[in-house]
């Protein structure tokens, strides 16, 4: 997708503009890792909504944003090279972060990002966004991000989960002690189940899930994406059959399921 020389030369610029890049194109070892992440998370975006009408304004909401260099190459991506109109709301509980960003889109031009400090919980939008995605939201920030997608009813949802350490602490009592007595695998079983969970959830909610590596490893090694769409799921009973198999095996649940609970 961004192998054309002049696509190439543009997001070059634009990495610079950002401070991604240096002013001879160099960056350090964590800036490369992150401009891999995010041209990876931006294929699979547009992946999802390239069909859409380019006469519509698209709107996209980014859950823990942090610095947003993920938003500000969607956005311009979007304006500039595929010149189409999009909104991008950007979430983040770390006012300084938030202050930063917005100036940066004044000194872009970027008039249709906005900027919001506040909990992903608290958010409300008033409306049927096309997605709600997240990069690394920590711990349950991702199961606060997953609900915003499920009560706005989101056309997609993308979550790469960060840290899972509320998840890694509640996962006692199951019989793999085996495995879990490392801690590295502990954690790796801890992913693979919280975000199993999370995926079925989703499915039992009108979403079709897959899971992949969304980018390779070499840029992170936190590369599983939620990939989730609306659309028809016809296995509801078989889903949660599993789902509570796997909640009874391992002993824990996403918060994800706390917040559906509390909802009924
Ligand atoms: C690991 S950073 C990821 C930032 C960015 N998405 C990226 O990939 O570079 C996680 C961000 O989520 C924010 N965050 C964590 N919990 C949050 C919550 N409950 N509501 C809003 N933001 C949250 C933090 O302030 C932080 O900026």
């Amino acid at each position: 997708m961004f192998h054309q020389q002049e696509v190439q030369k543009s997001l070059n610029l634009f990495f610079q503009k950002i401070r991604l890049k240096d002013q001879n194109q160099q960056s350090g070892k964590d800036k490369t890792a992150k401009i891999g992440q995010i041209l990876s998370y931006l294929e699979i975006i547009h992946v999802q909504v390239r069909k859409y009408s380019k006469r519509r304004e698209l709107v996209l909401i980014d859950c823990g944003a942090g610095n947003c260099y993920l938003s500000f190459l969607v956005y311009y991506f979007y304006t500039q090279i595929e010149k189409r109109p999009v909104r991008i709301h950007c979430l983040d509980n770390n006012p300084y972060l938030m202050e930063n960003n917005h100036r940066r889109a004044e000194t872009l031009e970027f008039k249709r990002m906005y900027f919001h400090t506040c909990d992903i919980a608290d958010y409300a939008y008033d409306g049927r966004p096309d997605m709600v995605y997240s990069l690394h939201a920590c711990d349950s920030a991702t199961d606060k991000m997953l609900y915003l997608g499920l009560q706005t009813e989101a056309r997609n949802i993308l979550s790469v989960s960060c840290c899972q350490h509320t998840n890694i602490k509640k996962m006692k009592g199951h019989p793999y002690t085996g495995i879990t007595r490392h801690q590295i695998f502990k954690e790796k079983l801890a992913y693979m189940v919280g975000d199993s969970l999370r995926a079925m959830l989703l499915e039992m909610h009108g979403y079709q899930v897959d899971i992949i590596e969304f980018a390779s490893t070499r840029y992170t090694d936190k590369n599983i994406m939620l990939r989730a769409r609306k659309g028809h799921v016809n296995n509801v009973a078989q889903l949660n059959e599993q789902y509570q198999k796997l909640q009874q095996t391992f002993n824990f649940s996403p918060a994800l399921e706390n917040y559906l609970l509390t909802e009924d």
